[in-house]
């Protein structure tokens, strides 16, 4: 990090890296331009399912500047690197270039590398395929999609069905009913930074720049894809332009960008365009939720159903995990969960922030609030009446819940109390219908082995070494601020090395285990620098004079870390660049983040226009690791709810199937005119049973139930219930509850 100014607002209230992201200066993976590059471009299948018959590059290759056009016909050598969640590295096992055949629409064809980065496009488009098609299905409607019952399929614990008590017959002799189909549809990331490469060869090593939440397992898909040791790859991501869950292993494009760059000895860059984004990697998939609950006269919640299938490819099972998080939103005592997969002919989707809990929640959320007017209650009163200590799956304690904290706050803060209990009741100055919507969220706190090292120098200045990405979340400043807070020493004495496999194994960063991960580690490679020192274990360090008695111009500790009930085997996990997590589950306890919101929203009556004036939202996370990016992370977390309500659908073709609209012109989210005002507080209570320093998640939780408590304003405002995200103009000028649509 280049050296900060003086004059800068005191050191807890900013972002350390603020200034190089403003500046510029923050280098990213594809704005490097190494000597002597290359640019790589790729051609997509234009059928949605099929075989090449005949390909033709010719045209291609003679665009002058075109160096290479690598196509199945090339013999490529690679392997399977396996998909992520099936004991592999990749975001899917498909490696596209090394048959004829076409799995889905987009699929890569042909990688052309050119001089500039005009010609290979100019040449990509000329690539021509002949393809003998065939019958495919991409949406969950569509004739021939396969239905899997996931436990059956994959008979593992984590995705076994969830049975407590016995919620079917519970559900039946409830006097107070609600049974509802829930619908959302695929969506699309669309990180400002694009998907995207530059690599080389140094000798016998590669070295790849990448924007990645996961560099070991960039590091190892590759040597396993190449048949090379891991030692000889080198992955650097000292800055990710939004991660989000797409980027969280080792991409489609790297090992074609490898060979091309072996084969012409020079280093090649790819960065993948909007359009293509939208088919080259994973996606949030659609699924479909049946929510049954139950209740007795007086408003408590006596049983739940949720049954629930989502789409995954032909060839990767991307699983379900969608009850692990509504079964521990109340206090009810009998609960079923299923989950099913709805196997169709797109590239494998995958995790896209709170890739369970947001859908899952907007459905259980939503018909929570259907039962709290069915049963004639306050949907806030009604929340708070069915509130637990215990977690109702394993029987255990959480960690710490404070929801009911949250609700209780967030209401004062909105002013809930001036709510009027009947729909279509209120309005505001302009005329327009007002609705006022509660739900809650919650996510799983999980953890990861880490490792830290430290090296303080006879300048005053701490050098942090440590597993962990950033990706804008802000982990170099909770870093930096426990590292300052800890030694008494200012913020901008602390430098930071994140993303690098050269100094650490760089487990996958993401499920919002991050902060409690790399934190942890920190935390205990900064007991043994004290140690070193010859410091007491709490107080002010004076680190110069401190390395200076030392006799040695600096002192180094390393600190490895596991999580609660972890072993060697995780570590080793780790190393090998597989997810070794643990949690949300550990011996004696469970550990959720929590969060409530209150949503405003305006109907327009006549053009049903709908806006969002407002929301508060109160997040229990634990410790709050770095104020100013925690509350930033939640006004992100709101704008993704907003736009999963109101605007974003990936929409498919079931003809030609791909994805239709591949651009932000036409795959829609929100801009600042369609925020209002974002009021954000945390409890701000330390999980010192789940972590050494008190933290949870807080990344994803943030838009976890932000959708319901939208579609639960609607219904307010309008009196009409919508089953379907996201909720459209059209449906509520139509008064359906879209599930006709
Ligand atoms: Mo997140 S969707 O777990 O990167």
């Amino acid at each position: 990090m280049s050296p900060l100014p003086a004059d800068l607002p005191p050191v807890d209230t900013r972002r350390v890296d603020a200034r190089e992201k403003v500046t510029g200066a923050a280098r990213y993976a594809t704005d490097l331009l190494p000597d002597d590059l290359a640019y790589a471009v790729p051609a997509t299948a234009t059928v949605g399912r099929g075989r090449i018959t005949e390909l033709d590059t010719s045209a291609a290759a003679a665009i002058p500047g075109v160096l290479l056009v690598l196509t199945h016909l090339d013999h490529l050598d690679l392997q399977s690197p396996g998909f992520v969640m099936g004991g592999g590295y990749g975001v899917q096992s498909l490696q596209p270039l090394l048959d004829d055949q076409i799995a889905y629409r987009g699929q890569t064809i042909a990688l052309v590398v050119a001089e500039t980065l005009i010609a290979a496009t100019q040449a990509a488009n000329l690539v021509r395929a002949v393809y003998e098609p065939e019958p495919f299905a991409v949406t969950l409607d569509s004739p021939g999609v396969e239905r899997l019952s996931q436990p059956a399929t994959i008979p593992l614990p984590f995705l076994a069905d969830l049975d407590v008590g016995d919620a079917e017959s519970a559900y039946a002799a409830a006097p107070v009913r609600v049974d509802a189909v829930y619908d959302q549809p695929a969506q699309h990331q669309n990180p400002m930074e694009l998907i995207g490469a530059t690599v080389w060869w140094h000798g016998d090593s590669l070295v790849v720049h990448e924007g990645t939440q996961n560099a070991a397992a960039i590091r190892h898909g590759l040597a396993r894809q190449l048949g090379i040791d891991p030692d000889h790859v080198e992955v650097v991501s000292p800055y990710t332009g939004g991660g989000f869950g797409q980027k969280n292993s080792l991409q489609i494009h790297i090992a074609p960008l490898a060979v091309a760059a072996r084969r012409l000895g020079r280093p090649v860059k790819l960065v993948v365009s909007r359009t293509q984004l939208f088919h080259h990697t994973s996606f949030r998939p659609a699924s479909r939720h049946r929510i049954r609950l139950g209740a007795d006269e007086h408003g408590r919640m006596l049983a739940a159903l949720h049954d629930v299938e989502h789409q995954t490819s032909r060839f990767d099972l991307f699983p379900l995990m969608y009850t692990e998080t509504t079964a521990r939103l109340y206090g009810i005592g009998d609960f079923r969960g299923r989950q099913t997969f709805a196997r169709m002919d797109t590239q494998t989707p995958g995790f896209m922030r709170a890739p369970f809990e947001h859908p899952g929640v907007f459905a259980f959320e939503s018909a929570v609030d259907e039962l709290a007017y069915a049963a004639r209650r306050d949907p806030l009163e009604f929340r708070l009446a069915n509130d637990t200590t215990v977690d109702p799956v394993t029987g255990e304690p959480f960690s710490s819940r404070h929801l009911a904290q949250c609700l209780r706050r967030g209401a004062k803060r909105f002013g809930w109390s001036a709510r009027q209990h009947q729909p279509a009741s209120m309005r505001a100055d302009d005329g327009s219908l007002v609705g006022w919507g509660v739900a809650v969220g919650a996510y799983p706190a999980s953890i990861v082995p880490s490792a830290a090292h430290l090296v303080a120098t006879a300048d005053g200045r701490i050098r942090v070494e440590v597993d962990g990405h950033e990706m804008g979340q802000g982990i170099r400043s909770s870093i930096a601020l426990l590292v300052a807070e800890n030694l008494g020493i200012d913020v901008r004495h602390v430098d930071i090395v994140v993303g690098d496999t050269r100094v650490a194994t760089q487990h996958l960063t993401a499920g919002s285990w991050g902060t409690a991960s790399t934190l942890g580690a920190v935390h205990a490679a900064l007991r043994e620098l004290r140690k070193q020192l010859g410091a007491e274990i709490n107080g002010p360090v004076d680190v110069t004079a401190a390395v200076a008695a030392t006799g040695g111009d600096h002192v180094e500790v390393r600190a490895e870390t596991l999580g609660p009930g972890q072993t060697e085997q995780d570590a080793e996990h780790a190393r090998q660049g597989l997810v070794a997590l643990s949690g949300p589950e550990f011996t004696g306890y469970s550990s959720f983040s929590w969060i409530a919101h209150f949503v405003e929203v305006h109907v327009e009556p006549t053009t049903c226009r709908i806006r969002v004036p407002r929301v508060v939202s109160v997040a229990d996370c634990g410790r709050v690791a770095s104020p100013v990016t925690a509350a930033s992370q939640v006004r992100g977390g709101i704008v993704w709810g907003i736009g999963a309500s109101l605007r974003e659908a990936g929409e498919v073709d079931p003809r030609y199937g791909g994805w239709l609209n591949a651009s932000l012109e036409e795959y829609s989210v929100p801009v600042n005119a369609d925020i209002g005002t974002l009021d954000v507080d945390f409890i701000g209570e330390p999980d010192l049973r789940f972590h050494p320093v008190g933290v949870k998640g807080l990344g994803e939780v943030s838009m976890v139930g932000v959708a319901a408590a939208v579609a639960n304003a609607v219904y307010h405002a309008t009196g009409v219930r919508h089953r379907r995200l996201p909720i459209r103009i059209e449906d509520v000028l139509a008064g359906s509850t879209g599930s006709s649509r």
